[in-house]
């Protein structure tokens, strides 16, 4: 079972951007945790950030090409205003879970809407790093 991971605009800067909402753990320790999870599942997962929503858009779209069996997605800021997200991901027909760090709904107005939630098979919301682990689950199983 292949998996792709993908972040969206400033989640690199995690563990350095309001840590008092996201909290001190870095990039480098989600990646680590997510990989070291995959290792115990016996699956491949491949991690991909970026801040740029074209280049969201090709990933997508490469992992209609490489046979990719699930998409996780924190489209971070995109969530909230990406239209071509959600057309790549209805395009693909992945199974994709959408995640987020905070809880989205409790923050302000412009958080509350999300466009790739039409097509994701689960919102994951407000669980912290962990989020990530449990849409893992979800589409293993
Ligand atoms: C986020 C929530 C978004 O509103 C925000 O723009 C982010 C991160 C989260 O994981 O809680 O960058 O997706």
């Amino acid at each position: 079972m292949k998996i792709l991971v993908i972040n969206g605009p400033n989640l690199n800067f995690l563990g350095i951007r309001e840590k008092e909402l996201y909290g001190s753990n870095t990039y480098q320790d989600l990646c680590n945790m997510i990989n070291d999870y995959a290792k115990e599942l016996k699956i491949e997962v491949e991690l991909f950030q970026s801040n740029h929503e074209g280049a969201i858009v090709d990933k997508i779209q490469e992992a209609y090409l490489n046979k990719v069996d699930g998409i996780v997605i924190n489209p971070a800021a995109y969530t909230h205003t990406s239209i071509a997200i959600l057309d790549a991901l209805k395009s693909v027909m992945i199974p994709t879970v959408e995640v987020h760090i905070t809880d989205v709904n409790q923050r302000e107005d412009y958080r509350k809407i999300s466009y790739v939630k039409e097509v994701a098979k689960l919102s994951i919301v407000g669980h912290g790093l962990k989020g990530y682990i449990e849409a893992i689950d979800y589409l293993v199983k």
